[in-house]
């Protein structure tokens, strides 16, 4: 006779979110805390990004959509701004080639025809030569900010609507989410399971209203460039302890 016993919890293989949303925020205090300028701070987030992207790749993440600029982040020192708008041109040089090799798709999200114009081509650049790609889905939001991309599908729904296109009548949520940045993610992947913001605040700062209204959301102390695939994981478990009714019993 054999006995048989009931998988504990913990012993469950972990249930990965498809897709992660990260508010990655601290940047500037870790630097601090270091008595460097805020902007090495960004750079040693650049790192964190690509070290949690592989990782989440490795753990099955499907998509992983990045807060990296939002709308509001233009009123910081020009030097600071400047600086993080040529992140995306470091980025493609130095990190984007083993992003590729590990078949990352790089897209993004935002109103970025606003972004400098090297800044744009170099996002360009890393969408165009990871298109085909058929892993991960690294989804920057870059001047992004989530009322505004509202606004954007109300101003685009009502002239669909004033040329006929649909009656308000057929107006649904289906319709409202087609009309937003994240269309070009596949419907089941458009909204984040899963929640992160890092560096202790608690809210989320116009980052997905729409499609994050059932997600799961996970806030850490730790600062971003301190975020690592150990923390992804601990942020995983705690999904895993969750119970996620989507409004049900
Ligand atoms: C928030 O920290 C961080 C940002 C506004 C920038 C985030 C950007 C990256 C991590 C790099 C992204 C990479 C590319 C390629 C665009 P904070 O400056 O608000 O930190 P603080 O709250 O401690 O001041």
């Amino acid at each position: 006779m054999f006995s048989f016993r009931k998988k504990e919890k913990s012993e469950m293989p972990l249930q990965v979110p498809k897709h992660i949303g990260i508010i990655m925020d601290g940047n500037g205090r870790w630097a601090k805390k270091r008595m460097q300028p805020r902007v090495f701070g960004h750079k040693a987030g650049m790192e964190a990004l690509q070290n949690v992207t592989i990782a989440a790749k490795e753990m099955g993440v499907q998509v992983l959509t990045v807060y990296a600029f939002s709308t509001e982040n233009w009123s910081r020192p020009e030097k600071e701004v400047k600086f993080i708008m040529n992140l995306p041109v470091e980025f493609y040089e130095r990190y984007v080639p083993e992003l590729h090799r590990n078949n990352v798709k790089i897209q993004m999200i935002g109103d970025v025809a606003k972004l400098p114009k090297e800044t744009l081509e170099a996002l360009n650049k890393a969408q165009d030569l990871t298109r085909l790609n058929t892993g991960l889905i690294l989804n920057f939001a870059l001047n992004y900010g989530g009322r505004a991309e509202i606004v954007q599908a109300v101003k685009n729904i009502t002239k669909d609507v004033l040329d006929a296109k649909f009656s308000p009548e057929d107006i649904n949520e289906d319709v409202i989410a087609n009309y937003l940045y994240t269309n070009s993610l596949s419907r089941i992947l458009r909204d984040p399971d899963l929640v992160i913001r890092t560096s202790g605040e608690l809210r989320l700062s116009n980052f997905l209203p729409w499609q994050s209204a059932y997600s799961e959301l996970y806030f850490t102390d730790i600062l971003w460039p301190d975020f690592d695939e150990n923390a992804l994981n601990a942020a995983i478990v705690a999904y895993n302890r969750r119970n996620r009714r989507f409004g049900g019993v």
